[in-house]
């Protein structure tokens, strides 16, 4: 039986705090410091901001003016309630935003979420200023050619959209950007699965709770396909 979005669920939060994803702010503090900052001023996008925690870090730690757009009525809501930050309903594939607007934009562990997300790459490169930074963490199949078949089984979690890294890197570089960086943070991954296994007992347990019962097939078919954890950053032509 499916039940409902598994980061909608408070159980998986009180795993990872304000964050929803491998890492929490690690890649996010990592990316700031690989892209060309110098400017004053700078605009950010996090797209599928969840409760909104990103936005915020980089409002007060880096004093970038950040704005988030998140699909999810209770976690908009829940970001709302906790902080002061301009949290917006809606999706990566319809931006509400005028074309080069942004310095940065970030999708961490939300592209996979997505229903077209190579639309939201198209959006992205419109809203992004020229030189301006693509910014993406999230899961992958180190053994990709199982991924139709992880497909097929219904949960809402993004580990049941695994990226093909060499598909969506070409996918960045049609639409436009440089790739710049392309890292392995699989081990992100890894450690926020034991910190749910120390919590919940096993991940079955935690899938029951969180999204559906008796989902030995998805994880059957999650084990085969091998998931990992990247960083990509893009960089739109100038
Ligand atoms: C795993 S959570 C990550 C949230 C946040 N980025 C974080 O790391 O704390 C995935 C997020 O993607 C959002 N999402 C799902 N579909 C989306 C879409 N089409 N456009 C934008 N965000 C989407 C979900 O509502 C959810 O908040």
């Amino acid at each position: 039986m499916i039940k409902k979005a598994v980061y909608e669920d408070d159980s998986i939060r009180c795993v990872t705090g304000e964050t929803l994803r491998p890492g929490g702010f690690f890649l996010t503090e990592r990316a700031i410091s690989l892209c060309n900052l110098e400017k004053k001023g700078l605009k950010a996008l996090d797209i599928g901001c969840g409760i909104g925690a990103t936005v915020n870090y980089l409002q007060t730690e880096f004093g970038i003016e950040a704005l988030g757009i998140d699909p999810s009525e209770k976690l908009i809501k829940l970001g709302k309630d906790k902080y002061d930050l301009s949290l917006t309903m809606g999706k990566g594939e319809f931006l509400p935003y005028g074309e080069s607007y942004f310095d940065l934009v970030f999708t961490e562990c939300s592209l996979s979420l997505m229903d077209n997300h190579r639309k939201t790459i198209g959006e992205v490169y419109r809203v992004l200023k020229p030189g301006g930074y693509f910014i993406i963490s999230d899961v992958f199949a180190k053994r990709p050619e199982y991924i139709e078949e992880l497909k097929k089984t219904k949960i809402k979690s993004c580990l049941r959209n695994l990226f093909d890294l060499d598909i969506l890197s070409a996918e960045i570089n049609d639409a436009g950007f440089k790739t710049l960086v392309l890292e392995d943070w699989s081990s992100l991954l890894k450690k926020l699965m034991v910190e749910i296994i120390f919590k919940y007992g096993s991940m079955k347990e935690f899938w029951n709770i969180t999204t559906c019962r008796n989902c030995d097939e998805f994880r059957e078919k999650l084990g085969l396909c091998k998931p990992g954890y990247f960083l990509m950053i893009g960089q739109k032509g100038v």
